[in-house]
């Protein structure tokens, strides 16, 4: 299974992904996780990235390219990925496409996870993650049993810089204006399949599955 994962800002993309790396033991590449681990290590990288993300807008397409290249390359793609929020616009989608072809390989399917406007705002702002495994968690839809503290591996939970009102929409801006022809993208190229992302998220997980499998 190779597939991109497309859907707005709080659709549950991180959330879906995280279920098909325990159900089919592929990686999950999420440039947004990348990146954010290179803002809290310091790196160049990271200081380059800071100030797009903290505004909301998409990074520069050739640092996101470089990760992307360098992570696919790694051993444990063979049997698989998920690109969680990468390709984000038309020109990283015709790059990954080249980068695909120069690596001998293609995707198997893209799949969209739709989720209304309203939805998304509650979801965002109410949005807690572990520090230590970056398990997901709401704390007006899924808490965890211990206020601030993971279920999975006892982390410490924190909320994301990107997390605040304003910021989100923007990102829900840059979304509809770059991100969302993607759906059309690989729409043309048949490998397009979508789910509703409303409800419980053990069920949108079984229909995932079932589209992803046929
Ligand atoms: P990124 O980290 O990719 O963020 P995003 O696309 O804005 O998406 P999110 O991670 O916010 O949402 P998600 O769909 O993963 O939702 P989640 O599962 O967490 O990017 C961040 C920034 O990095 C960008 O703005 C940009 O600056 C930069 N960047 C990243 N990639 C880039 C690229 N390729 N090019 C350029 N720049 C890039 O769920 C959200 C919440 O909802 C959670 O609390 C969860 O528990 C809850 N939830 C999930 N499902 C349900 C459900 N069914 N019902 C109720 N609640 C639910
Ligand atoms: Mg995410």
């Amino acid at each position: 299974m190779r597939i991109v994962l497309l859907g707005a800002p709080g659709a549950g993309k991180g959330t879906q992904a995280k279920k098909l790396i325990d159900n089919y033991g592929i990686p999950q590449i999420s440039t947004g996780d990348i990146l954010r681990q290179n803002v809290a290590d310091g790196t160049p990288l990271g200081k380059e990235a800071k100030s797009y993300m903290d505004r909301g807008e998409l990074v520069t397409d050739r640092v996101v390219l470089g990760l992307v290249e360098d992570r696919l390359k790694k051993d444990d793609c063979k049997k698989g990925y998920i690109l969680d929020g990468f390709p984000r616009n038309t020109a990283q989608a015709e790059a990954l496409d080249k980068i695909l072809a120069s690596l001998g390989m293609s995707l198997t399917g893209a799949l969209s996870v739709d989720v209304p406007k309203d939805d998304l705002m509650k979801r965002l702002t109410g949005r807690r993650t572990c520090k230590g495994c970056g398990q997901m968690y709401n704390i007006y839809f899924s808490l965890p049993k211990k206020e601030g503290v993971c279920d999975k591996c006892g982390g410490e939970l924190f909320q994301r810089d990107d997390d605040k009102e304003e910021t989100i929409r923007k990102r829900l801006d840059v979304y509809d204006a770059q991100t969302a022809p993607l759906i059309d993208y690989y729409k043309k190229k048949g490998i397009l399949k979508s789910v509703m992302g409303i409800g419980n998220i053990d069920e949108i997980f079984k229909k995932v599955c079932t589209l992803l499998v046929r």
